[in-house]
């Protein structure tokens, strides 16, 4: 797998800011739209930090831009604090010039029984817009990559899934306790993500060494969902020097 280590999480986030700011401007200059897959969490901030910049500052514009987000908690209002559509909104969409009707984001509002209908469509839009061009990813402390936990299967399409008690533990600060924290979330798959023709996961920090060693160099497992990615010719992993401590 291609790994790309910088010195720190900022140069790292300039540089994949700037790809995703190509991918756009290229697509613009055909007369095509550019369909990004997008994670939230604290790795992609300074990513999404860049882009609004380069919005206001350089001129990119989102006009051509769709997205689809890896996953939503279930339930979640969007209205939330903690939902990741705030997330999104704050953090990229109410900066920049992005039609609304072009962002998707998968519906924590929905009842139990729309749920399995839902997740068809949001992979039938994905197919009809030609496919993710990048999706980018996050790596959580389980190896989860979406909200796909351990035990998700390398064809796993868009779906209710339970979240690891890691990971709920994880979000217990944004949440004010792991007790407030949702049992489930609606997530891409890991079939889903595999589809995109490129794929940029992005790992920061020392706690997140282990895992990125486990991602990288450990066996495939189903344990691990983030190995799954070894099997793929579009991935990059991009990390700070932190996050590669443990590489080989
Ligand atoms: C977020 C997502 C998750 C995160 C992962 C890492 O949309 O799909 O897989 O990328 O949990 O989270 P942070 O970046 O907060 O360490």
């Amino acid at each position: 797998v291609p790994v790309s280590v910088y010195s720190d999480s900022n140069t790292a986030s300039l540089a994949v800011a700037k790809r995703i700011a190509d991918l756009i401007r290229g697509k613009q200059e055909k007369g095509e739209q550019a369909v990004l897959g997008l994670a939230t969490g604290a790795t992609p901030v300074k990513i999404y930090a860049e882009l609004v910049r380069l919005h206001r500052d350089e001129g990119l514009s989102f006009k051509n831009v769709v997205t689809f987000n890896l996953d939503e908690y279930y339930p979640m209002q969007p209205d939330s604090e903690q939902s990741y559509v705030t997330f999104m909104n704050r953090n990229l969409f109410d900066h920049v010039d992005i039609e609304r009707a072009n962002v998707h984001i998968p519906d924590g509002t929905l009842a139990m029984e729309q749920i399995h209908d839902y997740c068809l469509a949001y992979e039938q839009k994905i197919t009809a817009l030609g496919g993710l061009d990048l999706q980018i990813l996050g790596i959580g402390r389980t190896g989860h990559i979406g909200f796909n936990e351990p035990g998700s299967a390398p064809n796993s399409g868009t779906r209710l899934v339970t979240l690891d008690d890691l990971t709920r533990r994880d979000a217990s600060r944004d949440f004010g306790g792991k007790e407030n924290v949702p049992t489930k979330a609606i997530t891409m798959g890991i079939g889903t993500i595999f589809k995109a023709r490129e794929i940029i996961l992005m790992a920061w920090t020392q706690k997140k060494a282990e895992i990125v060693k486990k991602a990288v160099e450990g066996e495939l497992s189903s344990e691990v969902p983030a190995t799954y990615l070894q099997l793929s010719d579009s991935v990059e992993f991009v990390m700070d020097s932190d996050a590669a401590s443990l590489l080989t």
